[in-house]
């Protein structure tokens, strides 16, 4: 068997053919990764972004429906407990991100957890890895894209008083022809995209900025409404209740590790991923538990349904003023916008890494000479994305984005144990601290959340699952670059 993860240095000789199951198992060595960083076909990437910058990819990538819209969901599920489920969700997602931090730092390439994966269990889980990225980002961002339509039309409802009718703003199955806000809002993303990764990081910091100041606006407001009596019947449908709305919340925290699909692009990466990605999440779990906090104090936990729990309708209870109803829409205009950016930058640079190791067309590896950007790349995805949203009715979406990132999360925890164990001596500038115990209860943690999923996302989960190994096994397995 070709072991590749174990090179001791970049200057291994080149890997040779392996055939069968060996195949399955090739590795792409840690050096090769990091020295083909950047390398795109006929260009390469630009290293723009600043720490400052990637944090502010990562809480852009992570806030915005989970807190805006899909609280309203598991309020019911969870009662005021909801604030426990978001610290079991938020830990989660902390010791993954420990383990994202140790591989970002010292494999910052776009792929992230693909290519760490890549490096420590072989091709065909990497693959694996890649394909619940898709799950992630790509189908994530059709699922955010309709939630930014929703809230549009509550803006133009506050303001003008008209909405988009449903025709043109719901898929067909959710009693439309065409979701047209998902789609437009895709398109935008995609205009900044093609601008540049430095352009499309000053544009979303501007974002974050409005979503951090609007999410503490609420607070201040709805603390206003806030009646203890609400918390009386703390846990009404118990510890499965907390676990089940932790495992739908958990689609809160996804994005979190987007910044490690900059590691090409950023100036330091080595010491400012791990930075950004701690930073961004305890930020975003602070501002989570509050939020969620005070809306469950602002209104009884059995007045939160689906469609009227949103964080503008509850503002525009706890007031009485439309206006300040409207202002938060506005706000979660914004701050959503600046999730599908950030999710679909994602996207891109995943398949890019892919790409340049033949696992998908080149096409996906192509840098535009002046904008050093995947501009062919950006344009698929982005169109891909902008009609999966606009034409697919994506309402149970967000939890089968969620278990495929809790798969990714696990293997990314493995990937932390392996390396440790392969390559000892591998620089690391941020290591997970009392060797293997973290990543393994990281792991758990994931294995935990995915089985607190309902059955119908493990169905959709599965049949994901079959099209990626039957995407490989037809066309990547021969066109890998290690099979050559
Ligand atoms: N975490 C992202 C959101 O909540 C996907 O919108």
């Amino acid at each position: 068997m070709l072991d590749h993860g174990d090179a001791p240095s970049a200057t291994e000789p080149p890997a040779r053919r392996a055939t069968g199951a060996a195949a399955l198992m090739r590795r792409k060595p840690v050096e090769t990764l990091v020295a083909e960083g950047g390398q795109g076909e006929g260009g390469s990437l630009r290293r723009s972004l600043s720490m400052w910058q990637l944090t502010m990819i990562s809480i852009g990538a992570t806030l915005g429906t989970g807190i805006f819209v899909v609280l309203g969901e598991a309020v019911p599920k969870a009662g005021p407990a909801v604030t426990v489920s978001f610290v079991i969700a938020g830990l989660t997602a902390l010791f993954s991100a420990l383990s994202y931090a140790e591989l970002a730092g010292s494999i910052p390439v776009a792929g992230s957890s693909y290519s760490y994966a890549y490096a420590t269990m072989g091709e065909l889980i990497a693959w694996v890895c890649g394909w619940c990225l898709v799950l992630e980002y790509g189908v994530s961002v059709a699922a955010v894209a309709v939630g930014w339509g929703e809230y549009l039309n509550e803006l133009l409802d506050g303001t003008i008083g008209v909405t988009i009718p449903d025709a043109l703003s719901a898929p067909p199955g959710d009693g439309g022809y065409f979701n047209l806000p998902a789609l437009i809002v895709v398109i935008l993303a995609m205009v900044f995209l093609l601008g540049g990764a430095r352009e499309s990081a000053r544009a979303n910091t501007v974002m974050v900025i409005v979503k951090i100041a609007s999410l503490l606006l609420f607070c201040t407001v709805g603390f206003i409404g806030f009646k203890s009596g609400n918390y009386a019947d703390f846990m009404p449908l118990g510890t499965a209740g907390v676990s089940g709305a932790a495992a739908t919340l958990f689609f809160s925290y996804i994005g979190f590790d987007a910044a490690s699909t900059a590691g090409e692009e950023a100036k330091n990466p080595q010491r400012d991923l791990p930075r950004a990605i701690m930073l961004s999440l305890v930020i975003v779990t602070v501002l989570y538990v509050l939020v969620a906090a005070v809306a469950v104090g602002a209104r009884p936990w059995r007045q939160f349904t689906d469609t009227e729990a949103s964080l503008a309708a509850i503002m525009k209870d706890v007031t009485g003023q439309s206006f300040w109803g409207t202002l938060l829409a506005a706000c979660a205009v914004i701050a959503i916008a600046s999730v599908v950016l950030t999710v679909l930058y994602g996207q891109t640079r995943v398949l890019f890494a892919m790409s340049r190791d033949g696992l998908v067309p080149k096409v996906f590896s192509k840098v535009h000479p002046r904008t050093g950007t995947p501009r062919v790349n950006t344009v698929i995805v982005s169109l891909f994305c902008g009609v999966l949203a606009a034409a697919i009715p994506l309402g149970q979406l967000a939890d089968a984005t969620s278990i495929g990132t809790l798969f990714a999360f696990a293997l990314v925890n493995v990937a932390v144990v392996v390396l440790r164990y392969k390559r000892p001596d591998m620089p690391r500038t941020f290591k997970v601290a009392f060797g293997p115990v973290l990543p393994v209860i990281g792991f758990l943690f994931c294995g935990y959340m995915m089985f607190s999923l309902e059955a119908v996302t493990w169905i959709v989960f599965g049949i994901w699952l079959a099209v990626g190994l039957v995407i490989y096994f037809g066309y990547s397995r021969t066109r890998s670059k290690l099979h050559a």
